[in-house]
């Protein structure tokens, strides 16, 4: 892999640094990097809670520990050296004459926003007059607006401010091994490639089921829905990496131009080819409306007008509260034709290739073969564990923070396949379908099925482990 991009960034400075997402997920990728010798800069942590240094430190040793990060005491005292804080609230100004000296003599930090989409753009002008944006780079946590309107303004908002090369709209599907995986199984692999088309390939199904409800993220989650929540960006981004052609160079817009073609020959999603559902006792959930409306589950059916994939129909559904915990992509080939020389008249199953995302990243692709001693056709299946093959994977907020640090653009999304996303949904927000309650720990609403009816039905994912095929 080229190594062109730029030096890493001089200083690291956090916005929202008290959060969730610090506290899950963003303290022990900093750690991890600074431990490989990725991290080799400051971090501010900039928030209104009126903490102190050791505050702050206090509190990253102690999401440390509650991630199940490992350290030593000197390791975490290298760590902490790193981090600083200063407490401000982001609507005043003197905040950002604060952040100035801070950064008196560093030429090109790295902002990264862990707040709520409304700040970012106040956050962002705030920099600007505080002279603090060039040669800044600028990281954006989702949602990236709530509907096309709202996407397109916060893009308008933020590119009055930043050159387009400034933002990195995270995006942390984007940061899974597996998912960066996808361009290499595909085009690396001359037994993959051919058959990755409407010739051989009868649908596409992508699953992201979640064996648990929305927690204690009610209030949030009831203003968002399933279709906002993981399907607009997570799932609508590993699609295009599934149906994208080859990048013809290494840099980032090679990649990001692939992707946004793919969205620009989608059509809009419509209304009557997509399921909603609600899991029983979602309504009870703090912070849930009482009559919400809200999807916890959807499904539906995307297709792409191009060579490619034209009549090829992909097939999403995500949902909370489902009957497992797994993310995968599935491939579903055409049949073949009767074999004749079993003596009857005979199909063989489909095959198919699976991408399994989380957990357990793996590849499995499904054959028939002929039953021991007998003229019947049977299922197998060839695995491929990634971790047991390639080993244990950066986790995505590590790769997402390391590829920042350094500019690169490649993991993050682009204006324009951000906008075309959300067009794509529009008419799901405008029109949504009614919703249909299921049963906690089912595979959601029955009325799924009618989706798929005329092509292959949803296929169970692929559950057992890939390192002991039958075991989970
Ligand atoms: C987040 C959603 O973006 O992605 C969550 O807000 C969802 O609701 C999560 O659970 C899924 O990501 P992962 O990496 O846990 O599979």
């Amino acid at each position: 892999m080229p190594d062109s991009s730029p030096p890493p960034r001089a200083a690291l400075v956090i916005f929202g640094i008290t959060g969730d997402l610090a506290r899950k997920m963003t303290f022990q990728a900093l750690f991890r990097l600074a431990e490989r010798g990725r991290l080799d800069c400051p971090v501010i942590g900039v928030a209104k809670e009126n903490w102190s240094e050791e505050t702050l430190r206090e509190h990253a040793r102690q999401a440390l520990m509650s991630s199940g990060q490992k350290f030593t005491q000197a390791q975490f005292a290298r760590f902490a050296k790193r981090l600083s804080y200063l407490s401000g609230d982001f609507a005043d100004p003197a905040t950002y004459q604060h952040l100035a000296r801070r950064l008196r003599g560093v030429s090109r930090p790295l902002f990264y926003l862990e707040t709520p989409p409304s700040l970012f753009a106040p956050i962002v002008e705030a920099l600007a007059k505080a002279g603090l944006t060039s040669g800044a780079l600028v990281a954006v946590e989702k949602p990236f607006g709530h509907d096309l309107a709202s996407a397109r303004a916060l893009n308008a908002e933020l590119r009055s401010l930043l050159a387009e090369e400034q933002i990195l709209r995270v995006d942390h599907f984007l940061g899974k091994e597996p998912v960066m995986d996808i361009q290499f199984l595909r085009f690396a692999n001359d037994l993959l490639e051919p058959v990755w088309n409407r010739d051989h390939v009868a649908s596409v199904q992508i699953t992201l089921a979640e064996d648990f409800g929305v927690a204690d993220r009610g209030a949030f989650y009831d203003a968002v829905g399933a279709l906002r929540d993981v399907v607009q960006n997570h799932l609508l981004q590993v699609l295009a990496l599934i149906a994208m052609e080859a990048p013809s160079g290494y840099d980032a817009d090679a990649l990001r131009n692939q992707k946004a073609e793919v969205f620009r020959a989608m059509p809009e999603a419509d209304p009557a080819r997509c399921v909603r559902g609600q899991y029983q006792g979602y309504r009870q959930v703090a912070g849930v409306a009482k009559e919400s409306p809200t999807e916890t589950y959807v499904a539906l059916r995307l297709g792409i007008d191009n060579w490619r994939w034209l009549g090829v129909p992909f097939f999403i559904r995500a949902g909370k509260a489902m009957a497992e915990r797994v993310t995968e992509v599935r491939l579903v080939l055409r049949r073949p034709p009767p074999l004749a020389f079993l003596g009857r008249s005979t199909h063989a199953d489909y095959n198919q290739v699976v991408l399994r995302i989380d957990p357990d990243p793996g590849l499995r692709i499904s054959l028939s073969s002929q039953g021991s001693g007998s003229r019947t056709i049977q299922p197998v299946h060839l695995d491929l564990s990634f971790r047991r093959e390639l080993g244990q994977p950066l986790s995505p907020y590590e790769r997402l923070l390391d590829n920042a640090m350094r500019g690169d653009q490649r993991l993050f999304t682009r204006e324009d396949s951000v906008e075309e996303t959300w067009r794509i949904v529009q008419p799901l927000l405008n029109t949504p379908p009614p919703v249909h309650r299921y049963s906690e720990g089912s595979w959601g609403p029955g009325q799924a099925k009618i989706l798929v009816r005329g092509h292959p039905a949803w296929q169970e994912p692929w559950l057992d482990s890939a390192d002991f095929p039958g075991r989970s």
